[in-house]
């Protein structure tokens, strides 16, 4: 049976992916590795859990290892990477958590594969999962192609973009198959509520401030979380070696019109009049260095693959919504402990 390792599968986009890996291929063993930080929830993937084909491995990818050993006893065929610290704000605040995880951490995961199959990479691959935030910010004009120069911006960004540089340094140095792949921003069920959509919608369900960083004119491209596993698998199974692919939603929205809509929506959905959550809206102090705009130009993986987002952004913003409605369970559960320490401290900052 052949055997894949995705890491962070319990954190938000990961969850997503093992759920379709384990439902789509049930003659692959999938095993999910993650450390379980505050970002990583196991009742993300409860419903696949007793799958036949599914194991949990608890690891932290930052210690060499652990991860050298559990590399040796399973021998992955295929890594999908997902791990990583994945919030701007929290890298603004403690940048070296971030070269940890998401530099070092990618570094072992490599270095395992490589000591695994060095002498034979034939039908290995490893696949490592990275942001459009690698390229910078936008002006008011143009896109991220896959040609686009890096430019990271924040330490989130950065580590990102060092970790791409590895993977493909790996690959052109030791011959290790790879594929790379940028995406922009995920929206969808199990999305943590410190990024601004799931965010704001547990804001507005509590009638608590709407903290807009700056003037709420920064630009977006957003994209269903289960598009993007969609892409993931295709890449996966039938992207090139060696390639980059862009993945984005061809959906641009400027953050305050996107909140505005988000409160036109929840105000009918909770039975308010119209206008009362736009009040909740707060113009706070920005954050520092805040890239102006993302935007993918996905033409790529649309011509060579074939791939391009199933459901409107009106579409999947209504199911995102509906989730974390009948899901309050879940929001409660993940907005208290850590997370209360980190969100009183990121906002009592603010203006
Ligand atoms: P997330 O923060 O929701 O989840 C991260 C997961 O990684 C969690 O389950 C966490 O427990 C796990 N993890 C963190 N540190 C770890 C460690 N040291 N060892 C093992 N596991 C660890 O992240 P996400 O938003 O789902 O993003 C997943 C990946 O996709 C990241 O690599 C991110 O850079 C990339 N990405 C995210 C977006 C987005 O909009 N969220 C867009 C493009 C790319
Ligand atoms: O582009 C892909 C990236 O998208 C991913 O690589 C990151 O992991 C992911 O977190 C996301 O990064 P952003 O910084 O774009 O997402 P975030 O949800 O934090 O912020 C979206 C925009 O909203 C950004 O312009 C900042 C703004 N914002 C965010 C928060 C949390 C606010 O105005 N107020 C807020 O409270």
């Amino acid at each position: 049976m052949k055997k894949i390792v995705i890491t962070g599968g319990a954190g938000f986009i990961g969850s997503h992916v093992v759920r379709r890996f384990v439902n789509r291929y049930p003659d692959v063993q999938i095993y999910n590795l993650d450390a379980l930080t505050y970002a990583g929830n196991l009742e993300n993937i409860k419903d696949i859990q007793d799958m036949p084909n599914y194991t949990f491995l608890k690891a932290d990818i930052t210690d060499a290892d652990v991860i050298n050993e559990l590399f040796d006893k399973y021998k992955f065929d295929g890594v999908l990477h997902l791990a990583a610290e994945s919030h701007v704000d929290r890298s603004i605040k403690d940048p070296l958590a971030f070269v940890k995880t998401n530099v070092i951490g990618t570094m072992n995961l490599l270095n395992a594969f490589k000591a695994l199959w060095k002498d034979n990479f034939e039908g290995k691959r490893f696949y490592h999962i990275s942001t459009d935030e690698v390229y910078g910010s936008l002006g008011a004009e143009g896109l991220f192609t896959e040609e686009t120069s890096y430019d990271p911006n924040s330490p989130y960004s950065a580590s990102k973009a060092a970790s791409d540089h590895f993977v493909r340094a790996y690959g052109e140095t030791y011959g290790m198959p790879y594929v790379l792949t940028n995406c922009s921003n995920n929206y969808g069920p199990y999305h943590f509520p410190e990024k601004l959509i799931p965010l704001f919608i547990n804001n507005i369900i509590n009638n608590k401030p709407l903290p807009v960083y700056g003037d709420g004119k920064y630009t977006r491209d957003w994209l269903f979380v289960e598009d993007h596993a969609v892409a993931i698998d295709l890449v996966f199974h039938e992207g090139k070696n060696h390639e980059t692919y862009n993945i984005g939603g061809f959906n641009e929205w400027q953050n305050i019109d996107l909140v505005k809509l988000l409160c036109t929506i929840m105000d009918k959905k909770l039975g308010r009049d119209e206008g009362t959550s736009e009040k909740l809206i707060t113009y706070v102090t920005d954050r520092p260095g805040h890239d102006l705009r993302y935007a993918i130009d996905a033409t790529k993986i649309n011509k060579e693959l074939g791939w391009k987002p199933s459901v409107t952004f009106e579409q999947g913003l209504e199911r995102t919504i509906d989730w974390f409605l009948n899901n309050q369970e879940w929001l409660d559960s993940v907005t208290s402990g850590d997370y209360q320490k980190y969100y009183d401290n990121q906002y009592s900052v603010s203006k």
